[in-house]
């Protein structure tokens, strides 16, 4: 398996959009045009496409939230056909490591809906943990990264 982030452009776009989750999953996240728009109005939020190779099996959106002053994950999905070979796993690692890598990250935060027990599983292997905090009805999880 070689995951790699790849920016969302006129090539990709299509297939990105047209990535879909189990329909039990829908309420977990938004949909990846809604994403999309999303970074256009909120440009510190990256979106990414997921690929194995050359077959692209999922979405990431990550950066920074003006709001929260915070680094954030804002998004993960795999593509339904494509869930459960590791491929969540590496992307949120990648991203992870990319937001890590930025100046002055010191925390990343993100939200997760209450009955979604895989991604909080998969968030609290990462390090991440429940902070209490509720934000639009779902928990928030923090990866503190120390001084
Ligand atoms: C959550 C999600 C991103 C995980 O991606 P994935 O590629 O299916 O997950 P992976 O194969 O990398 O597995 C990650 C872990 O979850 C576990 N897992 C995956 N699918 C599972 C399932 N259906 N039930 C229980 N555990 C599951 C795996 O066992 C693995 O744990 P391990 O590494 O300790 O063995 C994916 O299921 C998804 O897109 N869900 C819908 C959208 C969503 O919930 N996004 C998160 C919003 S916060």
């Amino acid at each position: 398996m070689a995951v790699t982030l790849r920016d969302v452009d006129r090539e990709n776009f299509g297939r990105c959009i047209g990535l879909e989750v189990h329909e039990g999953q829908r309420g977990y996240v938004a949909s990846n045009l809604y994403s999309i728009a999303q970074s256009k109005v909120e440009p510190a939020l990256r979106p990414q496409a997921v690929y194995d190779g050359e077959e692209m099996v999922g979405f990431v959106m990550y950066g920074y939230d003006e709001e929260e002053g915070c680094h954030c994950i804002a998004r993960v999905m795999i593509d339904k056909s494509h869930q459960g070979k590791g491929y969540g796993r590496a992307a949120t690692t990648e991203v992870v490591r990319r937001l890590r890598a930025e100046p002055g990250c010191r925390q990343i935060a993100l939200s997760v809906n209450p009955e979604n027990r895989t991604a909080q599983a998969l968030y609290e292997s990462l390090g991440f943990e429940k902070t209490g905090e509720v934000a639009h009805g779902e928990e928030v999880m923090r990866l503190r990264l120390g001084e």
